[in-house]
């Protein structure tokens, strides 16, 4: 048994309550992540060309979009593209990967290019509509990005044949928005930032995160609940981690519920916050590392990585 199982028990809990695992059930819907996700939805239904939605890391993109995905039925063919950078040619094989469209990787760009075409005409001549998610789109380089719109602009009847939702961090708004960007900007629509949620409602999504876990809401005070929202700017992934560490620290102590001494301590502690830099280093470090690990990588695995939508659909 370790020290997780024991926290959990001893606050009668059933599991832990903020692990970072993407869990439909533990979803909270504030009125930002419900807006955010009303303008994913307009964006897919009403056809938009391209949907944007911005956030701070670790405000619930990912989450959201995982929701939609688990949302859409066999009438969209839906890619989902993580993290990718990458050349002209090898976007779209990206791409082609992301929706299951067969290619050679020897293939020059214009055949990759027809075979793109012909398989999203088939779509669309079928009655489905291709939408392509792309998550941490601040990665992709302003080249990238204009590959991607380019791609929007095949259409047939006036029809838009693919869709985008651009997903990233907050510096992938400025992106957009750039001069050079403008053709990209002005096919924008629907957009929507997520910021970090205000007190109350860091307070009303701990209650909620603690009774899904099997709690009455109350193991952690008001007052403490306040404190989080405090050291955290209300994003729930730190939150989370503050929270699972003041629950650990609670229950090390003894305690029967999570005081504002606990998160204090966990603060004054540096836990939290060197968690928080290890994390960052862990994966500027990752990348790095697959960086120099692509020039030994066939170029169609190289540069990126590649989420199954299949095996990330969620309930
Ligand atoms: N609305 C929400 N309800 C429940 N948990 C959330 C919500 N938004 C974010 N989280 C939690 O916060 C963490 C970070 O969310 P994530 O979607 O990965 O953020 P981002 O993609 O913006 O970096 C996840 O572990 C997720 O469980
Ligand atoms: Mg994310």
């Amino acid at each position: 048994m370790d020290s997780n199982e024991l926290y959990t028990g001893h606050f009668g809990l059933t599991e832990r309550p903020f692990t970072l695992v993407p869990d439909p059930s533990f979803l909270f819907w504030s009125k930002q992540h419900k807006r955010a996700y009303a303008v994913l939805e307009f964006g897919v239904l009403s056809r938009a060309p391209i949907t944007l939605i911005t956030g701070e890391i670790g405000s619930g993109k990912t989450t959201l979009v995982q929701k939609l995905l688990s949302q859409m039925d066999d009438s969209v063919r839906v890619g989902l593209l993580s993290n990718v950078q990458g050349d002209r040619g090898e976007l779209l094989q990206w791409v082609m990967n992301a929706l299951s469209i067969p290619f050679e990787p020897s293939e020059s760009y214009v055949t990759l290019f027809q075979r793109f075409q012909e398989s999203i005409v088939k779509e669309y001549a079928e009655g489905r509509r291709v939408v392509l998610i792309i998550d941490e789109a601040q990665n992709l380089s302003s080249e990238g990005l204009e590959e991607m719109r380019m791609l929007t602009n095949i259409n047939a009847n006036k029809d838009e044949l693919i869709q985008l939702i651009l997903v990233g961090q907050p510096e992938l708004k400025g992106i957009v928005l750039s001069p050079g960007m403008r053709q990209l900007a002005q096919r924008v629509a629907a957009s929507f930032h997520l910021e970090g949620m205000d007190e109350p409602t860091v307070r009303a999504y701990i209650k909620h995160r603690l009774k899904v876990a099997g709690g009455s809401g109350r193991e952690i005070t008001p007052l403490a609940c306040a404190e989080v929202f405090t050291a955290t700017k209300g994003i729930p992934r730190l939150v989370n981690q503050l929270c699972e560490l003041s629950l650990l620290y609670a229950w090390s102590s003894n305690h029967k519920r999570v005081s504002v001494k606990s998160v204090r301590s966990v603060l004054e502690d540096g836990v939290f916050f060197a968690s928080n830099v290890m994390d960052d280093e862990a994966g500027g470090e990752r990348d790095v590392n697959e960086r120099q690990d692509d020039l030994t990588r066939p170029l169609f695995l190289r540069a990126g990585r590649r989420v199954d939508t299949q095996s990330k659909k969620t309930g």
